[in-house]
């Protein structure tokens, strides 16, 4: 596949690795948005290239490192990054997880992320028990200049909600997407008052194949990094067996009577915001009935 032509997807800054992934002087090759490229790093500063199917260089694109990524945009006219103020907060540890291949759409990804109503049957145990399968109401609204999509008053009870969790209880949580590929959730930490933040960043090879990664900002002291990463590890592999099953791998947004798999409010909140920017890339074109003008 050849770079795409959605300006949707161009726009968004997109991570590409943690910043300990990219190796010093030796070219990181990969893929984004169809379109090969060439991360070249010198100490800390990094330098990003298109490159055809020879490897031979074209156009400079613009690189940040932010979040202990390196983020990538193929447009001139980048969008403005998600704004994550829990990166800030000296107490809080970071766990990066990810560059796990899965071959999907990024759509699918978010979805899956925003969605408490698999828990129960794909975390069993872990993030959800049955017959605890209820989804309360909870409320969906977009914010940050309509980039974002936010969910919140969201409950659920979980057996063990996370690694430092000895017993179940009710966790709350927040989803929030920044764009079509960046979607970050705040649940209950096991500290009093305390919240956790999570975040998936999704890097799309093309429209049918993605790299993931995430981080966690533990507050925590009690959970070593290795622990929290396999508990990270542990639950995206549990997904990645659900989300590789899943068909059409794109999303068929403009179908009239499409219903969401595992309908529930935030993903609908997610799929309005994909139809109302007009999102093209890992969706399914709309459908043209013969004879009819649309
Ligand atoms: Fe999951």
């Amino acid at each position: 596949m050849s770079k795409t032509t959605d300006p949707i997807a161009l726009r968004e800054w997109i991570v590409i690795g943690a910043i300990t992934d990219v190796p010093q002087g030796v070219p990181y090759r990969t893929r984004l948005l169809g379109q090969e490229i060439v991360c070249l790093r010198h100490g800390d500063a990094f330098q990003v290239h298109e490159v055809d199917g020879d490897l031979t260089s074209q156009r400079q694109v613009q690189v940040r490192t932010r979040y202990g990524h390196v983020w990538v945009c193929l447009s001139d006219e980048a969008r403005p990054m998600i704004e994550v103020a829990e990166f800030v907060d000296p107490r809080r540890r970071m766990i990066t997880w990810g560059g796990v291949y899965v071959r999907t759409s990024p759509q699918r990804l978010v979805e899956n992320f925003l969605d408490m109503g698999h828990f129960p049957f794909v975390h069993t145990g872990i993030l959800g028990a049955e017959p605890v399968t209820e989804i309360r109401d909870y409320k969906v609204e977009v914010r940050a200049e309509d980039a974002e999509v936010w969910a919140t008053e969201c409950m659920f009870y979980q057996p063990r909600a996370s690694m430092a969790a000895d017993a179940g209880r009710d966790t709350a949580y927040i989803y929030r997407t920044s764009g079509p590929f960046v979607a970050v959730l705040y649940k209950t930490a096991e500290e009093e008052g305390a919240v956790d933040n999570i975040g998936m960043l999704v890097q799309p090879l093309d429209e049918e194949h993605c790299r993931v990664f995430g981080y966690t900002l533990l507050l925590e002291e009690d959970t070593s990094d290795t622990e929290a990463l396999h508990f990270q590890q542990t639950v995206f592999l549990q997904d990645r067996l659900i989300l590789e099953q899943q068909t059409p791998r794109r999303i068929p947004l403009y179908e009239k009577n499409e219903i969401p798999a595992r309908a529930d409010a935030a993903s609908v909140g997610y799929r309005r915001w994909l139809r109302a920017v007009g999102m093209q890339f890992g969706v399914l074109p709309q459908q043209v009935k013969e004879g009819s003008l649309q």
